[in-house]
């Protein structure tokens, strides 16, 4: 199993006494095969970011393990979390949170290429960045620009760029098209399809748009107030409900 997700609980205390308590995450296990798109989805607040920000390595978990091919990331120190995070890479939300406004598309997409050493020369990093820029869609006349100067959703295309750039194994997409327009979308949900297909990456996708849960997860899991209430293919889940709250999930999609 590549990824197993072992009761994981996060729990959160806030006030002047630190007495108010919230149950982000309570007791969740799931195990994403090779090459699998498991969907995670859920209303707002049901705990799936921190689910991601756990697997990697972002929040410390109250209780429980997260263990990748066998090894716990729970206990990775920061250092070993330098090469794990060749492999497990993430896409946000919000990707023109994760640039450096006064560097360059070039900087962006080269930056993890030289973190890693991965080219050899500048003229191997320059192919390699131009390949890739080309491979998500954008051109490499834009390379030149700044990240203020994208549209969402050419953004999204440069963050899957850095992402890709580090040949992953594993990418975590947390509510990746979202903040996009309903055609824009489409489009980078086509692309995080291809690119599943062309390099077999496995995919946590998290969202609470059934819709697209339902285009590319294999299998999915609900979650409601920081705990699964379901889980299952995504096809059977999908067409034969269990819990009332999939089944509420389901009515109210009807109707957006
Ligand atoms: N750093 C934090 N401190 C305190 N509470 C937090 C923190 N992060 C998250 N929470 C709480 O934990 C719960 C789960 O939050 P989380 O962001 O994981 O939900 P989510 O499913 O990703 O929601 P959304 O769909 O809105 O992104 C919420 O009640 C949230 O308010
Ligand atoms: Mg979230």
């Amino acid at each position: 199993m590549q990824l197993e997700v072992k009761e994981i609980s996060k729990k959160f205390y806030s006030g002047f006494f630190g007495n108010n308590v919230v149950d982000a995450v309570d007791v969740v296990s799931f195990d994403i095969k090779e090459g699998e798109v498991f969907g995670l989805v859920g209303g707002s607040g049901s705990g799936k970011t921190t689910v991601s920000k756990i697997i990697m390595g972002l929040l410390k978990p109250t209780s429980g393990s997260v263990f990748y091919y066998n090894r716990d990331l729970t206990k990775v120190s920061n250092h070993d979390w330098y090469y794990l995070r060749k492999e497990i890479q993430m896409v946000f939300q919000h990707p023109q949170m994760t640039f450096n406004p006064r560097r360059n598309i070039y900087f962006a997409c080269a930056e993890p290429i030289r973190l890693y050493k991965l080219a050899k020369n500048k003229v191997e990093e320059k192919e390699m960045v131009e390949h890739l820029i080309e491979r998500v869609g954008l051109t490499k006349d834009q390379l030149k620009k700044y990240p203020h100067e994208l549209s969402g959703g050419q953004a999204q295309r440069l963050s899957i760029t850095r992402a890709l750039c580090l040949q992953p194994k594993f990418i975590i997409c947390d509510e990746p098209t979202s903040m996009l327009d309903v055609s824009v979308q489409a489009q980078i949900l086509e692309l995080l399809k291809e690119i599943h297909d062309e390099f077999n990456i496995t995919m946590l996708y998290i969202s609470h748009d059934l819709e697209v849960i339902q285009s590319i997860c294999d299998r999915v899991a609900v979650m409601k107030t920081g705990k699964i209430v379901e889980i299952g293919n995504t096809e059977e889940l999908f067409n034969n409900p269990q819990h009332p709250y999939t089944k509420q999930l389901l009515e109210s999609a009807l109707y957006i």
